[in-house]
């Protein structure tokens, strides 16, 4: 059994892909091209300049800026986003996670978030949850993006724990990816199709039975 539980933030636990989404969406119109929701999908578990860079090449607009005009792109992005996520509520909780996390916590489970977002413990405090990880692990603490492990390996390093004791919970390829690497449970959260490189896939956290894995 496992011992460990490290969850990725966006689309996992709280419903934020839709304001990522949004944010990218308003900064590729004023650009002058359109962003669809299935173009979106290639961000999840991006970081953000790698995001922006995706953007571009979606628009055909990559040899138009120089660094320096990126930042500022992907700053205004996140100056939007970040309007959307200082308003969140426990109602943007994807269903299930507050009780498994209540769960888990119950059982002794140890808790690490892993997360590629530098927001995280804004929207962790705004929805109420930032007592239940015994670590928090984001994107102002790693040096390299997923697939690398490392958000993953930082968690469980700290926690003393060995990573085939880990489950990672994840809704992206990048994230089921790296966990993969290091040996610990890839738990997809989503759509099967959409996620080939999990090793068992469970559509919301509401479905997943504790007692299997913990
Ligand atoms: C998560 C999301 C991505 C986002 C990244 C960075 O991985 O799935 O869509 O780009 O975090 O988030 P940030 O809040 O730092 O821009
Ligand atoms: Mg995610």
């Amino acid at each position: 059994k496992h011992t460990c539980a490290i969850f990725d933030l966006d689309g996992v636990l709280v419903d934020t892909a839709k304001y990522h989404y949004l944010a990218w969406k308003e900064l590729a119109d004023r650009l002058g091209f359109s962003f669809t929701l299935q173009d979106n999908e290639r961000l999840k578990g991006v970081s953000r300049m790698a995001s922006l860079d995706i953007l571009l090449e979606v628009g055909q607009m990559t040899e138009h800026f120089t660094q320096a005009e990126k930042e500022s792109l992907a700053e205004e992005k996140n100056n939007r986003y970040v309007e959307f996520i200082s308003k969140l509520d426990e109602s943007e909780l994807l269903e299930g996670s507050l009780a498994l996390l209540e769960t888990l916590k119950a059982k002794g489970v140890k808790i690490a978030l892993g997360s590629a977002s530098k927001n995280a413990k804004m929207i962790l405090e705004n929805v109420g949850i930032t007592a239940f990880f015994d670590v928090i692990v984001d994107g102002n603490a790693v040096s390299k993006a997923k697939p690398d492990p490392e958000v993953f390996t930082l968690g469980a390093d700290q926690l003393n724990v060995p990573y085939e004791q880990c489950v990672v919970f994840e809704d992206s390829q990048a994230g089921l990816e790296a966990a993969k690497a290091v040996g610990m449970l890839a738990l997809g959260v989503g759509q099967e199709q959409d996620l080939p490189q999990a090793d068992v896939v469970f559509p919301t956290l509401k479905s997943f039975p504790v007692g299997v894995y913990f």
